[in-house]
């Protein structure tokens, strides 16, 4: 099926991904280029629409960069988004003044052409106007070019939307794809749906569809192995190819005692037992030990996890026999990034797979169902293909588990002592209705410290267990979450209760910058 496509010029604005998630969230179908994408592979698309992200520069400083010419001679609407903005008036002979003074934060927006399809419905919702706008801007375009209206004002800024109706150009001050924006997600939607005509095509039953058809067009009859990591990544992406190949594909599960209390036996449970999956689980739990024995340098740890995974999952594929094809559960966001640093689009491996890295000497074709997807979009999929609530929503995890919040050296004693506190954490939060909405990763650190306590008559000496909840809507930056006091007070008796040799618990209040998310 071809999807009505919205082709996004990315230059260089952090909200960039987020313009493309939202407009995904209407139903259509876009992609992420940087502006630079040579002309032919953006026309590809036969693209719908163009909209044109922030960025960082000056449409008047030398080497900014430009508006390519294909945007305008397409014939197809194309909405301008702050630098995308000022792009469009600069080329088309407009004026944009810099200004030393930025305007950052939400500003109150007064729309002046109501009937303008952009703002169809924003009055109906209940929330009447002037509405909050989200703005985030140095230079703004003090007039417009031939044939533009205005739209909208804020008290900052006379032109906050234009448009030059009859061409169908579209341009905005402000940054409608961020939640600070109340009717952002109506704008966007109104544009690609009212604007460009696209129909509501993206949707994750579509997808499904299509991708079952794709994989089996792609795969024939031959056979298909995947590593499941226990994530959300590779468990969607499995159940998507055995949905489509069934028994040709084969699942490796490989079990490094380095996961959660309770996380091996599920992923068994769900894809052998439920879903009835081809899936081997190796238990390499002695062998990652004796590998970790002595080690307490973080990227050493890493090293070794990934280097390990390699060799078993190899061993284990080598032993079934002919395999052409190697499923990965690689989403957009890798093929995005990956695109950006080697300034080409390859078929690149996901270099920090959660897997830990797969086997180079492999001769495999890869399949990689999940490619054009956003995390929000690889969750609903989980959902629509049957997934238990449980695997789709779980938090990240990292590859090398918790070897990165054991500190120190490994022991299974350790790991044990770990897996019991953070499991008391992490159920207290789901009980408190923390897990999906006020925290966006938690869990607890084994500390290489032991402090003197008091229990009952006798003194203790044993380890601190430190506890990590961050807020965070990509994972790149975080805050520490504002956890209640009543429920900290909770999680800690019963750590210190519960768990054998830990008589402390103490609370992260870091934020990233400048901590980490994980402490190795
Ligand atoms: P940091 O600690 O860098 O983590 O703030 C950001 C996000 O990445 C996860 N993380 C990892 N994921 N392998 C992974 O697959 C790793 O080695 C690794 N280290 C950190 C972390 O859990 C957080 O979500």
């Amino acid at each position: 099926m071809q999807h009505d496509t919205i082709i996004i010029l990315d230059y260089g604005s952090q909200y960039s991904q987020l313009i493309a998630r939202r407009v995904r969230e209407a139903n259509v179908y876009c992609e992420l280029y940087s502006w630079r994408t040579a002309a032919d592979v953006i026309l590809a698309h036969e693209p719908k629409g163009f909209i044109l992200s922030g960025g960082p520069n000056s449409v008047t400083e030398q080497g900014a960069p430009t508006l390519p010419d294909y945007i305008l001679s397409n014939g197809v609407p194309v909405l301008g988004i702050c630098y995308g903005m000022q792009l469009l008036a600069h080329r088309l002979g407009g004026r944009v003044a810099g200004s030393k003074k930025r305007e950052y934060g939400p500003a109150i927006l007064r729309v002046d052409a109501l009937e303008n399809p952009l703002f169809e419905g924003w009055k109906f919702e209940g929330t009447g106007y002037p509405q909050q706008v989200w703005m985030s801007h140095g230079d703004k375009v003090e007039s417009l070019p031939a044939g533009f209206e205005a739209l909208a004002h804020t008290d900052n800024s006379p032109l906050a939307a234009a448009a030059h109706l009859e061409q169908s150009y579209y341009a905005l001050q402000f940054h409608p794809e961020v939640v600070h924006t109340a009717q952002g997600q109506r704008l966007l939607s109104n544009f690609v749906h009212h604007v460009c005509g696209c129909g509501a095509d993206w949707t994750p039953t579509n997808f499904i569809d299509e991708q079952v058809a794709a994989i089996r067009a792609q795969v024939g009859d031959g056979r298909v192995v995947l590593g499941l990591s226990g994530g959300v990544d590779s468990a969607v992406a499995a159940t998507l190819i055995h949905r489509a190949l069934a028994n040709q594909l084969t699942c490796i599960f490989v079990d490094h005692g380095l996961l959660r209390q309770d996380e091996a036996l599920q992923v068994v449970e769900t894809f052998k037992r439920e879903m009835g999956m081809q899936l081997v689980a190796v238990n390499a739990i002695e062998e990652y030990l004796e590998a970790l024995e002595g080690v307490s340098d973080p990227e050493q740890k890493r090293r070794i996890i990934g280097e390990k995974f390699v060799r078993i999952f190899e061993r284990e594929a080598n032993k079934l026999g002919q395999i052409n094809f190697l499923a990965q559960g690689t989403i957009y966001p890798d093929v995005i990034e990956s695109a950006g640093k080697d300034k080409k689009d390859a078929h690149l491996i996901k270099s920090h797979h959660n897997v830990g890295g797969l086997p180079e000497n492999m001769q495999f074709e890869l399949v990689e169902p999940l490619r054009s997807l956003f995390k929000d979009e690889v969750r609903r999929t989980g959902t629509a293909l049957g997934l238990p609530d449980e695997l789709v929503w779980r938090q990240p995890f990292p590859g090398p588990g918790l070897a990165i919040r054991c500190l120190g050296e490994i022991s299974w004693e350790r790991l044990e002592r770990l897996r019991k506190a953070d499991a008391i954490f992490v159920e207290a939060l789901g009980q408190a209705g923390m897990l999906r909405q006020g925290t966006q990763q938690a869990f607890a650190v084994l500390l290489p410290v032991k402090s003197v306590g008091v229990m009952g008559d006798g003194r203790t000496y044993q380890e601190v267990v430190a506890l990590r909840a961050v807020t965070s809507e990509d994972f790149m930056t975080a805050d520490w979450a504002r956890l209640p006091y009543d429920f900290l007070a909770y999680v800690s008796r019963r750590i210190v209760n519960e768990v054998d040799g830990v008589n402390r618990v103490v609370l992260d209040i870091t934020s990233k910058p400048p901590g980490t998310i994980e402490w190795e």
